[in-house]
């Protein structure tokens, strides 16, 4: 249950008085960007370098049938030009990526603005060789090295739209990807180093390319050496293309409007879905949100341990920070190799100012003692972040008194793949935080709580409902790729009016916001999104298996686990060996984020009598909690409750 009574954390008078924001500004800044967005984003779009300065700011309509979001529409700009070139004059030697790799061998790297600008215009003179044009997609398949940055900067330089696919998918899911947006060109890497085990991605890319189903070519970055099939005509070394390629490449102006790129993201039903940022409202979100969440300033040294295949990767290591100028560091392996002092050593070793994270990893690193953390300096720290998932208050309180020795405010940062940012977040020197509150909205955003059955907004405060947004935000997602229909009935149909977040949430009696997960039928596993639907699509396709349902079960460190009931075909008997085997081919079939932690075999699923399964008592029956099943007197066939209980794994 969520306990809302926790100990207000004030950041210090020291902090508050040198940071950008301290309350009294909180408050008028946001005062402002509610009663007059207009005025306030017009103002704000200014931190960019346009080609043609906007002059029309919103025109968004939460309307469901007309859902239509358009920001600076008549101003141009290119994004890579605002996050390398602008730069060049006072910062060209400034580091703006610190890479760190797999391996703890020193071999670390500073890549400064100059060279950046250096390797992002040869990329993207490679990719116009290959043929790319502005408004073509490519995929990126790459591990977190820097050609992942430099591959999304050259595609936004030629107006490419760029799709990366986070590394630990499958082919599959590579292939599904890449026939979604018919990429032309797919860029990956021959092996990608990993907490000391290698990944051989092109051998991915190649089984995904069996099953795409137009033509594309393969540009491939050598990162380990592994050996690899480069098929003729289709494949080729990046180092190779990149020979005498020139290292000036003209930004191509864009639109505000224009798509900077899609990432798939999982729902609570079908396929994952292509979203779609454009490129001025989605650069001025990350870059203020980047700033002002963090409390960034000149020479401080930030760290996202995300993935660049995630959203997170996009918005808070590449473009928000690039945009402000900022040094930025990509780490390429995991926070427990080679041992669990790894992300400290980093901060050590780069002076990191800010650090940010999920919980799942927070959690993990708390399971293996103080020792790791403290043998390593961590003055550097100034704040410190946390996204993804709600954060309990025992790993907040780590993560304040132990990592940051009670003196380092936490951000916890609530936002979406959808949403671009940062959406509900304290900022460190204006805001006092409560462990595992997301507290207030940031600049712009109206959030308001609904009732889930009438769709009625529930004021004042110490209420419970459904979060929804009430107005746009520069950052919104524009569309799902080719289907806008999609786009309005999954975040407008609902709630007549409003942004549906698909999370349930708390407004507290100081006005503060408690995510209390999602509503729908999407998993939040170590951080990830993973739709139901897209888990038992996987193991229905397994010859054995008649029908199956997938449900989270809270899970220590996780957050939550995969909890997978299973029906089986006539003449396939119940064994660990198929056990194994099914979640052996879920691994396949997604990716390693989707193995299922739990498989139970259940000769029939609680249905009601129209055919719909009840999740809600399969929740239940997973979490133990059978005692509390509610009504079951809708069910079908209610006796199937009882085996499902008897067999249940996770006591
Ligand atoms: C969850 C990640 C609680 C939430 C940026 C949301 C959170 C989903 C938080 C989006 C947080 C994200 N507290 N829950 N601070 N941040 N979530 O698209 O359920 O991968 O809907 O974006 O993660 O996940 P996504």
């Amino acid at each position: 249950m969520l306990d809302t009574d926790q100990k207000m954390h004030a950041p210090s008078d020291d902090f508050a008085a040198s940071a950008h924001i301290d309350r009294a500004r909180y408050d008028e800044m946001y005062a402002r960007s509610i009663h007059d967005p207009d005025g306030f984003w017009g103002e704000h779009a200014k931190r960019l370098d346009w080609i043609k300065a906007p002059t029309k700011v919103k025109n968004t309509s939460f309307d469901y049938g007309n859902v239509s979001i358009k920001w600076f529409e008549d101003g141009t700009l290119n994004v890579a030009a605002n996050c390398i070139d602008r730069h060049l004059t006072d910062r060209g030697d400034q580091t703006a990526i610190i890479w760190v790799p797999d391996e703890d061998d020193g071999s670390d790297q500073h890549i400064t603005y100059k060279q950046l600008s250096s390797h992002v215009n040869k990329f993207a003179n490679v990719l116009k060789k290959m043929g790319v044009e502005k408004g073509d997609r490519v995929v990126i398949y790459l591990p977190m090295i820097p050609q992942a940055a430099y591959a999304m900067l050259a595609c936004a330089r030629i107006g490419a739209v760029h799709s990366v696919v986070f590394a630990g998918f499958s082919p599959d899911a590579l292939a599904q990807r890449v026939n979604g947006c018919e990429a032309k060109v797919v860029i990956t890497s021959d092996g990608a180093p990993r907490g000391g085990k290698v990944t051989d991605l092109k051998g991915n890319t190649d089984r995904a390319m069996d099953k795409v189903t137009h033509d594309a070519q393969v540009l491939v970055v050598k990162r380990h050496g592994q050996p690899c099939n480069m098929v003729e005509g289709r494949d080729h070394w990046l180092h190779e293309m990149e020979d005498g390629v020139d290292d000036h490449c003209d930004p191509v102006e864009m639109n505000a409007e224009d798509p900077l790129f899609v990432l798939y993201t999982s729902g609570s039903t079908g396929a994952p879905k292509g979203v779609v940022h454009t490129t001025g409202g989605y650069l001025l979100y990350t870059a203020i949100t980047h700033e002002y969440t963090f409390d960034y300033k000149d020479g401080d040294v930030y760290w996202c341990t995300a993935d660049v295949g995630w959203v997170t990767g996009h918005s808070y290591i590449v473009y928000g920070p690039l945009a402000n100028g900022a040094t930025t560091l990509m780490f390429e392996g995991v926070p427990t190799y080679p041992d669990a002092g790894r992300c400290w050593k980093i901060v050590q070793d780069h002076k990191v100012a800010q650090f940010y994270t999920a919980p799942t990893a927070i959690r993990a690193l708390m399971g293996k003692g103080d020792d790791f953390v403290t043998k390593y300096d961590r003055s550097s720290i100034k704040v410190l972040g946390t996204v993804g998932e709600p954060i309990n208050p025992e790993a907040w309180n780590w993560y304040d008194k132990v990592v940051g020795e009670g003196r380092c405010p936490i951000v916890d940062t609530w936002w979406q793949t959808e949403t671009g940012g940062h959406m509900l977040t304290p900022l460190p020197g204006a805001t006092p935080t409560k462990p595992g509150s997301a507290t207030l909205p940031f600049f712009g955003i109206k959030p308001v709580v609904l009732d889930p059955e009438a769709g009625t907004e529930k004021d004042g405060n110490g209420v419970e409902g459904i979060l929804a947004i009430a107005d746009s935000w520069p950052g919104q997602m524009r569309t799902v790729y080719g289907d806008h229909e999609r786009f309005e009935n999954t975040y407008f149909q609902q709630y007549k009016g409003y942004y549906f977040s698909g999370d349930g949430c708390t407004r507290d009696e100081d006005s503060y916001y408690w995510i209390t997960g999602r509503v729908d039928d999407v998993l939040n596993v170590s951080g990830h999104r993973m739709g139901t639907a897209e888990v038992e699509s996987a193991l229905v396709a397994h010859p054995a298996v008649s029908e199956a349902a997938v449900v989270g079960v809270p899970h220590d460190v996780k957050g939550q686990g995969i909890y997978c009931y299973v029906s089986l075909m006539a003449g396939h008997d119940p064994s660990d060996d198929l056990k194994k085997e099914l979640a052996d081919w879920v691994r396949k079939e997604i990716g390693p984020i989707a193995k299922p932690d739990f498989i139970q075999f259940a000769p029939g699923l609680p249905k009601t009598r129209s055919g719909k399964i009840m999740r809600r008592i399969l929740r239940k029956v997973a979490a133990n909690e059978h005692d509390s099943l509610g009504d079951t007197s809708t069910l079908a066939e209610p006796e199937v409750v009882d085996d499902l209980i008897e067999h249940r794994l996770n006591r």
